[in-house]
């Protein structure tokens, strides 16, 4: 993303790999490495794979796409793609909801991000070689249950967010665009190292063999949301980011790439992850500490183990910075663009609200674990109500708009870069956004909420 935020000079993306990076950047995050594989453990592996992999096929795809085309024709943030492409509608209670998810996502999400730097710094001294699993599990309990060490982290990472987000955005996104690919490769060599496990066939069943008993209404809506939070849709993170894509960039063809390559990423986290579950022994149900018992006990069986370890959480700190930032961004650009703030104090204001939520969401791992809100903490209240429901609403929103609202030659113009690109993609995104979207979201809420 570049630094340049007011409308009327928006800079674009100057290349096709900066496109990809920015969004791919965005979507491949903690949401892959560790929230896909707990929520697979917890519903079923296959079952719960499969319906992932058919949302982001049927509903992830078009929706992104339609993210793409609200941001690229409108030029501006998703409160101003609502206004001024239906000025004489009242779209604003939903960009209010699109910023509210938006600042509510950090707020759990950056406790995860201090964990991840936690791990990255025991690592870094050599300090996590700890060898059982059982160790793994007492240390993480340990230290997520524990007052300061968390809330320090989460300092550090909401300040690192901050200095980027009012530094500019250029230093991070090179760093990335060298340093993603370099994790690309060591989830490689991780997922095969796992496969090489005794309980590799075991763990590998349990993520691709879809237990049809275990397709009940929690899987399905629990799918839903890992694919809108996977692929950073449904708050108009994608909208804002296509506000700054060129003309030639081809938002079809922008989609697939982003959602395949974020797909693939969670598939290497669950390669990666179960085998290991099912060899060293653990619980595949052990819920949003999974990754943090089962990856040190990994890297504690490899060669050169600490640095292996240290290397990984440097680079999922990385990817969960690219990711925030998106976020933060969203709230960032209504605050300067809508409300005339300016860019140091909406970004002082936003950074602090998040720092206010994951301060609490922190303790409710340890003093605030009493505190529970319809029977969840507080941290996993803020992951279900995001992921699993306004995202989802977003999302269902964001299809009716592009469906039904927006000019139907505003869409063909768009996937088409205005005729030059044959239409390979349109009708079935047009189909998925007036008829598919909202009747799958419809019926995935309806069910969970065992009406039907
Ligand atoms: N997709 C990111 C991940 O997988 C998280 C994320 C970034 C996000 N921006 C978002 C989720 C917007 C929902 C909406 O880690």
């Amino acid at each position: 993303m570049t630094s340049t935020h007011k409308t009327p000079s928006r800079t674009l993306f100057a290349t096709r790999i900066g496109v990809l990076a920015a969004t791919v950047g965005s979507a491949v995050g903690l949401g892959n490495i560790w929230r896909f594989p707990y929520e697979a453990g917890a519903h079923g592996g296959g079952a719960f794979m499969l319906c992932n992999l058919v949302f982001t096929l049927l509903i992830g795809i078009p929706i992104l796409c339609a993210e793409f085309i609200l941001g690229r024709s409108s030029r501006s943030n998703v409160m101003g793609a609502f206004r001024k492409l239906a000025p004489r509608q009242n779209w604003r209670p939903v960009g209010y909801l699109c910023v509210f998810s938006a600042l509510l996502i950090p707020g759990f999400y950056s406790v995860v991000a201090g964990w991840t730097m936690e791990y990255f710094a025991q690592s870094a001294v050599g300090a996590l070689d700890l060898g059982a699993v059982e160790h793994y599990h007492e240390y993480f309990d340990t230290f997520s249950s524990s007052v300061w060490t968390p809330l320090i982290w989460i300092a550090i990472f909401i300040g690192l967010n901050f200095v980027i987000l009012i530094c500019g955005t250029r230093g991070i996104e090179r760093a990335s665009n060298i340093l993603m690919p370099v994790l690309f490769v060591i989830l490689i060599i991780f997922a095969v190292n796992s496969m090489c496990m005794d309980g590799a066939s075991e763990g590998l069943y349990f993520l691709f063999h879809p237990d049809w008993s275990a397709i009940d209404s929690s899987t399905v809506l629990s799918a839903l949301g890992q694919s809108f939070f996977s692929l950073s849709l449904g708050l108009g993170c994608m909208t804002t980011y296509a506000s700054y894509f060129s003309d030639s960039t081809r938002i079809g063809r922008s989609a697939v790439t982003t959602a395949c390559l974020d797909l693939i990423v969670a598939i290497f986290a669950g390669v990666i992850i179960f085998p290991a579950v099912f060899t060293y022994g653990g619980s595949v149900e052990a819920g949003p500490k999974l990754v943090f018992e089962i990856l040190p006990g990994i890297f504690h069986h490899l060669p050169f183990g600490a640095v292996w370890s240290a290397l990984f959480f440097f680079l999922l700190i990385l990817a969960s910075l690219t990711s925030t930032i998106s976020m933060h961004e969203i709230v960032i650009t209504f605050l300067t663009e809508e409300k005339g703030m300016s860019r140091r104090n909406a970004t002082i204001l936003e950074c602090s609200a998040a720092f206010v939520l994951a301060v609490i969401a922190s303790l409710s791992f340890g003093p605030l674990a009493e505190m529970k809100i319809f029977s969840l903490s507080f941290f996993s209240l803020l992951d279900f109500i995001t992921s699993n429901v306004m995202l989802p609403i977003g999302g269902l929103c964001i299809a009716i708009f592009a469906g039904y609202v927006i000019d139907r030659n505003i869409i063909r113009t768009q996937m088409t870069n205005n005729g030059r690109l044959h239409p390979t993609l349109l009708p079935l995104t047009i189909f998925s956004l007036r008829y598919l979207c909202p009747l799958a979201i419809l019926l995935i809420f309806l069910s969970s909420l065992s009406i039907i």
